[in-house]
């Protein structure tokens, strides 16, 4: 059976398209009503981490329901919240130690660009009312973290209801305009960077990026020294730094935060998806605790609230998760598995006609589909070619994620594989054979 608008009550995300009933999950496959079996290669949207009917996060949730469900931030704290903000605060990089939890990755976002600009304020420096993000980049889709999205094509229905936010360019290796991008990288971004913060003379309290670039970059990594660099420019201009790890966090890429593994030293930590494996909404930020000190000092708390805020059947599924990730030595498995996945599709792939590039880290990756390897030139985003791929690849029976625009803002081709961190070398083999498979017969 499968659901087709006008069917049924549901506004469909897509309203062109057939969806099946998913009936249940088990590790990294998914069942629908009609008996089909779907190896999930993208974690959902990269957030079911820990794979599908774990039954060991789901009596860690039950059991706390039991106990209390919900008690509203501003009353009271619960030991979940407490010992999940402990836990994070000994894996996020030095100095980040206080930590708050919101529902979604767009939340936490936007919770974390007000806390930058109440701190801006406290300061005395209400004249720093500017954001920078990156292009290409993803933060979200409420208003303003979309507003900090450096994807084009999204923004043009809601362009007039956002805000301005300043860009710089994000560092895709395959599109970069630098030659020896990892030699010289780091300092072309940096004096970009720079160059912006001088021409806006003391307007800007922000800079937000993702330490691996998720969805809008495929699986991007920045060039050697590219954060240390950006940070010398954010301290020498006052700018507070801001690291989105809602989708590269919760040991996505083979370290616990993403930043780790790229040499970020971020103000504020965003996490999101992964951290309750997608067993309850869960997202937050960690801070530094002498920016909370200022906050004290200048007689404030965090002027920021939500109904669901440090909710304890939320954060005791952060709890579980941590415990599920030390039980079973999830991040080794990551990283064993993943340096697999990452070398075999780098192989693999590298004969077809219509691969461009393929990036990552960990368990997630990116491939860029082009119309012609040599000149990188993207397909004409009319031929619709990520959208069309994926498809294929569902009625063989894959889940992938797929993404456009970020050749130019409107062309490009990506398909994202970001499987459950659980996935062992044979579930992974199965993904890239029906990869492979599917690429062979694809005809553009
Ligand atoms: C890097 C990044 N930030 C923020 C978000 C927004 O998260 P959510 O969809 O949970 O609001 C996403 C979602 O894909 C993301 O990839």
């Amino acid at each position: 059976m499968t659901v087709r608008f006008p069917q049924g009550n549901v506004l469909l995300r897509d309203l062109h398209r057939d969806y099946p009933v998913v009936s249940h999950g088990r590790g990294v496959w998914l069942f629908d009503t009609d008996g089909r079996r779907y190896l999930d290669a993208s974690s959902g949207a990269y957030i079911a981490a820990l794979g599908h009917g774990n039954t060991e996060i789901a009596d860690a949730i039950h059991s706390q329901m039991s106990r209390v469900a919900y008690v509203n931030g501003l009353q009271f704290t619960s030991g979940p919240t407490e010992e999940l903000a402990t836990r994070l605060s000994r894996l996020s990089p030095a100095g980040l130690d206080r930590a708050s939890f919101l529902c979604s990755g767009s939340e936490a976002v936007e919770a974390a660009i007000k806390l930058a600009r109440q701190l801006a304020t406290v300061r005395g420096d209400g004249e720093r009312d500017k954001l920078v993000a990156r292009v290409p980049g993803y933060h979200g889709n409420t208003l303003f973290a979309l507003s900090a999205s450096g994807r084009p094509h999204y923004k043009t229905v809601f362009g007039p209801l956002l805000s301005d936010v300043l860009t710089v360019s994000a560092p895709y290796a395959y599109r970069s305009p630098v030659d020896d991008f990892e030699r010289d990288g780091a300092d072309y971004y940096a004096s970009e960077l720079r160059d912006l913060l001088i021409a806006e003379r003391g307007r800007v309290f922000a800079f937000i990026a993702e330490p691996v670039i998720g969805s809008s970059a495929g699986a991007a990594l920045p060039p050697a020294g590219y954060f240390s660099a950006m940070a010398a420019v954010c301290r020498e201009f006052g700018v507070l730094m801001i690291a989105d790890e809602v989708l590269s966090g919760a040991g996505r890429v083979g370290t616990f935060f993403a930043s780790e593994a790229t040499g970020f030293s971020p103000d504020i930590l965003v996490f999101g998806k992964g951290i309750s494996a997608g067993y309850v909404p869960l997202s937050g930020l960690i801070v530094r605790r002498e920016l909370v000190d200022e906050l004290v000092a200048g007689g404030g708390s965090f002027m920021h609230s939500q109904t669901w805020m440090q909710a304890p059947v939320m954060t005791a599924a952060g709890v579980a998760v941590l415990d599920y990730f030390e039980r079973h030595g999830t991040l080794q498995n990551v990283r064993r598995v993943g340096s697999h996945m990452q070398v075999e599709l780098a192989s693999r792939l590298s004969e077809q006609s219509v691969v461009g590039n393929v990036s990552g880290m960990g368990m997630l990756a990116g491939i860029e589909l082009v119309a012609d390897r040599r000149t990188r030139e993207p397909f004409a985003r009319r031929l619709r070619v990520a959208e069309r791929f994926s498809a294929r690849l569902f009625e063989n029976g894959l889940v992938v994620w797929s993404n456009t625009g970020q050749a130019n803002g409107v062309d490009g081709d990506l398909v994202m594989l970001a499987p459950p961190l659980i996935a062992d070398r044979e579930e992974v083999d199965h993904m890239i054979d029906v990869l492979v498979a599917t690429l062979s017969d694809f005809t553009v």
